[in-house]
């Protein structure tokens, strides 16, 4: 007679993570001996990432003895500059494309080299959360949030059972330019098997080899024996709704995979 077990809800909260930066010197190619002068070009950091609209400052420095003409190369817009003995700073504003790459090209003695860096623009999920399920007959029914992600594009939420995957949809064909909101919704057809199995959401996004992952706190189905109010609906037909509302700005996007499903 008892429906639904409702463990309370965790919030997983996550900030952007800067991605760790190195610090090599980018050895151009080898100098020829002779007239040139051999230096030196650097970009740091040589990777950053920023949350989208976010800023970043680029140090572009050399080694080259003499005076320099120096110059960053990049879509992004630029903003102020610092500059000191062998080195220019270089601030890019708004950065909203996920993916940007920057060059600094640097002419020395006639000769010129230069270094390149990448800027990505994401936003790790403020939080993941998976509602208590939802009993209707013998189905349940499963709602996962994911809020506020960029970029949506890149985004894969999946639900697991007990650790492996029941369902998974990847949200490629969405190219919002803002943070996102996404709602997966499945129904589930479970049996005793399925009692006590920890219910998780995971949000994966996968930038071009960085991959950032949230997943929420575990829910459980609990007790399957129908009460009076599920054998009712086991006795009627409903209609479920399986899929994908994503939420940018103020634009909805739905897609439902499944409509009628039959009790
Ligand atoms: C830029 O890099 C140079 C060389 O590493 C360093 O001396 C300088 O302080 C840096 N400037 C800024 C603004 O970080
Ligand atoms: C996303 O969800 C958060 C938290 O519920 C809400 O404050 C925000 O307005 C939503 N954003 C969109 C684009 O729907």
């Amino acid at each position: 007679m008892e429906s639904v077990l409702l463990p309370s809800l965790l919030l997983v909260a996550a900030y952007p993570r800067g991605v760790s930066s190195h610090h090599e010197w980018r050895q151009s190619p080898p100098v020829p001996s002779g007239t040139s002068t051999p230096f030196l070009v650097r970009l740091s950091p040589e990777l950053e990432a920023v949350p989208p609209g976010g800023s970043v400052w680029l140090n572009c420095s050399h080694s080259c003895p003499l005076p320099v003409r120096s110059s960053l190369r990049t879509q992004l817009r630029q903003g102020k500059t610092l500059s000191g003995s062998g080195w220019v700073s270089y601030q890019l504003l708004d950065v909203r494309a996920w993916n940007s790459k920057v060059r600094c090209v640097v002419t020395c003695a006639g000769e010129t080299r230069e270094a390149t860096a990448m800027i990505t623009a994401y936003k790790r999920p403020r939080s993941v959360i998976m509602e208590p399920p939802v009993l209707m007959g013998h189905k349940y029914t499963l709602r996962c949030y994911v809020i506020h992600v960029f970029p949506v594009g890149f985004l894969v939420v999946s639900l697991r059972r007990g650790g492996r995957v029941v369902y998974f949809e990847s949200l490629e064909r969405f190219t919002g330019s803002g943070l996102a909101n996404v709602t997966l919704t499945y129904v589930m057809r479970a049996g005793p098997n399925d009692l006590w199995q920890p219910l998780t959401c995971h949000a994966r996004l996968n930038l071009d080899g960085l991959v950032v992952r949230s997943s929420s706190a575990p829910v459980m189905l609990k007790v399957l024996a129908l009460s009076p109010v599920s054998k009712a609906f086991a006795s009627a037909s409903i209609a479920a709704l399986v899929g994908i509302l994503l939420a940018v700005g103020t634009v909805y996007v739905r897609k439902y995979l499944a409509v009628q499903t039959q009790l």
